[in-house]
């Protein structure tokens, strides 16, 4: 018999999404190898805390209810680092046998690991190896930072694990594949009402989706009137429709959303991915839709200077626009009037999770 624990850390929808499959792959091997026994501890920190951006993401995705919610909430980001850390410190030091799994780039991912590797506790990092070259962006210095003191390194494709040898980390390295294709594959499994869900938020049989919700569109005044303006012409032709992340809606509604973009509130994954796979065409700076939209074989144009995901654009199907109108809506015509006529399979088999998994139970299942 090995035993294990594993803490995981999540604290943003992102992060959720992410936990889905890998929680369900944690229950999952429990379940099905008498041979392994693994304790799995929830700990929620609070960085989201709307029903719409945290509850809906546990209810779809069957996420067990936390074991430890540490309640920190919004604020600068070395204020929402540090509490987390601090609340985080006494919960992770009780638990010194474990592995920490944290997944993705938020801050809610960089104090966790953090406080970990900090208390002698194994740190495994999904989604690693992503990098945007951009140092202005928060994501790209809490990724940098967990990527260097991590164990165990889970890049979604070859690119990611290059990426981090580059920088000379070599060591614990395991291509898995992308959890959120996993997420994608179980959460688009589950029943829906489209009719009902297409009647409720008024979706014409024809029109595009878009998401802003990053801190260089959200507080830059220009940037967000210029993205508004684009989507404002585009929708003179194809409806478009913007779940809007709350920090977006002050700004959005300050400057005017224009005839034809629609707001909507954020919607749940299910909602999400449904509404994502039927649109003709997204728009956002979201770093997780750019991959479900390839997966779902939806063109994708990515309104920020650069991206983290270069193997969508390589193929055919993503275009970085930034925040320029001109640009956002000569790349919404070039799809519109044409595809690429292939699709290649990127980031993995939707499997990724057990193999995170297997990973975890090898290297760090002790023997009871
Ligand atoms: C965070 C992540 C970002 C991720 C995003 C997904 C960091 C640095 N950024 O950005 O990488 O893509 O989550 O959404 O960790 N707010 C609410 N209700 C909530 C949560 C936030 O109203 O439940 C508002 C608050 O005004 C808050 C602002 O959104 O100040 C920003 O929230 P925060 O968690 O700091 O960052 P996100 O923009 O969500």
């Amino acid at each position: 018999m090995r035993s294990l624990q594993i803490v995981q850390v999540v604290g943003t929808r992102p992060q959720l999404v992410k936990a889905g499959a890998l929680s369900r792959a944690i229950a999952e091997r429990s379940a099905s190898d008498p041979a392994v026994k693994i304790e799995a501890i929830l700990v929620d920190t609070g960085q989201h805390y709307d029903h719409a951006m945290s509850g809906v993401f546990l209810e779809q995705l069957g996420i067990p209810e936390p074991d430890v919610r540490l309640g920190v909430g919004s604020g600068s980001h070395a204020t929402q680092t540090g509490q987390m850390m601090m609340r985080l410190e006494p919960v992770l030091a009780k638990e010194e046998d474990a592995v920490l799994l944290v997944a993705g780039d938020t801050n809610s991912t960089l104090a966790a690991a953090l406080t970990a590797a900090k208390l002698g506790i194994p740190v495994a990092h999904v989604e690693a190896g992503l990098r945007s070259y951009n140092r202005a962006m928060a994501e790209e210095i809490n990724r940098v930072i967990v990527d260097h003191i991590s164990d165990l390194l889970f890049c979604p494709s070859e690119r990611a694990a290059a990426n981090l040898a580059a920088e000379g980390v070599t060591q614990g390295i395991e291509i898995p594949g992308d959890v959120m294709f996993d997420t994608m594959i179980m959460t688009l499994a589950a029943p829906l009402d489209w009719d009902g869900l297409a009647g409720r938020l008024g979706l014409p049989g024809e029109y595009a989706v878009a998401t802003v919700h990053r801190a260089e569109n959200t507080d830059d005044e220009p940037r967000l009137r210029s993205i508004l303006e684009a989507l404002g012409r585009v929708a003179m032709t194809l409806p478009v429709f913007l779940p809007i992340h709350p920090r977006t809606r002050p700004l959005a509604t300050a400057i005017g959303v224009p005839e034809g973009v629609t707001l909507l509130d954020p919607l749940g994954p299910e909602e999400m991915l449904a509404v994502a796979s039927r649109a003709r065409l997204g728009f956002t700076d979201s770093g997780g839709l750019q991959k479900e939209l390839y997966w779902l074989g939806v063109p994708c144009v990515t309104m920020r200077d650069e991206t983290e995901w270069v193997e969508t654009v390589e193929a055919g199907w993503n275009e970085i626009t930034g925040a320029d109108t001109d640009r956002i809506v000569s790349a919404a015509r070039r799809f519109l009037d044409g595809l690429p006529a292939h699709r290649p399979q990127l980031y993995g088999d939707g499997r990724a999770s057990e193999r995170i998994v297997d990973a975890l139970v090898e290297r760090y299942g002790v023997t009871a």
